[in-house]
């Protein structure tokens, strides 16, 4: 059992607050937020406490924190709860600039507690099912890919921070990151990104990387496309969607979230073409992935997603958005 205390909230610490008492592994819950009305709606909803955080950093009797605020927070309020002692799960992107991802990682390493990031996607089955299905159904070397993920811009978020590419990163940054991170599991270690992104926010505060495309080029030789959008109307039947398409040298498997959840592999072995359908397993991601993280707490192992892989994610991330503000392909090797 665990305690554990929610930094944010918002929407995901909406979101992880219900995934931990699913789990019902969590003996006492405690809730911080600086809006001290979303703290008290919070608690309520889920029998937590209210509390700040200098108080959770004094109070011995709780393990964990998970951070759920503004991503350019995260910095200072992992390496606070780190040095205090406590595991940390933070939200992705790690952070904005690799040089704090890198001393998030660091005091990690000092402290010795668990430290694990939200790369939510590896839990989906829609997406763990790639990787099985690559390997065990053989459609071959995946040497080329399409994938999508989008929706409306993401307006919930407090005192508009999304729109500020100072405090969100952009859409490459906060959204596209889901995709990259996959891709690294999935095909290996990136050496160059092209990447275009245009600003359709000029309504908004600020402006921000609305809608990007970057190519990715893997050092195995696989090509992938990959799109991330905050340029969908708002206000429509499906808020938000995800498509890939993995192109096997014997087959293919595809996935769209928005029209179906089914996923469709064809391949053709030995000339014998093939179609099959399958329905992967409605369950909830996100609890899946914070039971991974206190699962390596109570076993002492490691981490699912370490801060080392949040920053090769984070990496690629920062190479699309140098490559649209330069136009040029951008190296990996570029971005320290
Ligand atoms: N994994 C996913 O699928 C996913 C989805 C959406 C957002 N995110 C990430 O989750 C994080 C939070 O996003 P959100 O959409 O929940 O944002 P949000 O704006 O809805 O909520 C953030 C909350 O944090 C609070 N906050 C700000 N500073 C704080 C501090 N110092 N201490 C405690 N609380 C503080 C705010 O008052 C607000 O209530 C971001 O890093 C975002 O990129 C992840």
């Amino acid at each position: 059992m665990h305690s554990i205390a929610i930094l944010g909230a918002g929407m995901m610490g909406n979101v992880h607050a219900r995934a931990y008492r699913a789990m019902n592994q969590t003996s006492s819950l405690w809730i911080v937020d600086p809006v001290a009305s979303r703290a008290g709606v919070l608690a309520e909803t889920y029998g937590a406490a209210v509390a700040n955080f200098e108080e959770v950093l004094e109070n011995d009797g709780i393990d964990i924190v998970d951070i759920c605020t503004p991503t350019f927070t995260h910095r200072d309020l992992a390496i606070s709860a780190l040095e205090a002692g406590k595991h940390v799960f933070c939200e992705k992107p790690v952070a904005l600039k690799l040089r704090d991802a890198r001393a998030m990682d660091e005091a990690a390493g000092k402290s010795g507690k668990k430290f694990m990031v939200g790369h939510v996607v590896r839990f989906f089955p829609q997406y763990s099912a790639v990787k099985e299905l690559s390997v065990a159904r053989n459609i071959g070397e995946i040497v080329m890919a399409r994938l999508y993920r989008g929706g409306s811009f993401p307006s919930h978020g407090i005192d508009n921070w999304f729109a500020d590419p100072e405090k969100s990163g952009g859409v490459f940054v906060d959204l596209s990151i889901h995709d990259f991170d996959f891709l690294r599991t999935l095909l290996g270690p990136v050496t160059t990104v092209e990447a275009r992104s245009s600003m359709l926010s000029s309504d908004k505060q600020k402006s921000s990387f609305d809608h990007g495309m970057a190519i990715l080029k893997f050092e195995s030789g696989a090509l992938v496309h990959v799109e991330g959008s905050w340029a969908e109307p708002p206000g429509m039947p499906v808020g938000f969607g995800t498509f890939y398409e993995f192109i096997g040298t014997r087959g293919m498997i595809t996935n769209s979230y928005e029209r179906e959840t089914t996923l469709k592999l064809q391949t053709s072995i030995e000339g014998k073409p093939k179609y099959a359908q399958e329905n992967p397993a409605h369950f909830d991601p996100y609890a899946a992935e914070l039971e991974s993280f206190t699962l390596s707490v109570d076993e002492d192992k490691e981490v699912p997603v370490n801060g080392r892989e949040a920053i090769e994610s984070l990496r690629i991330a920062l190479a699309a958005n140098l490559s649209a503000k330069l136009l040029r392909p951008v190296e990996l090797s570029e971005v320290h």
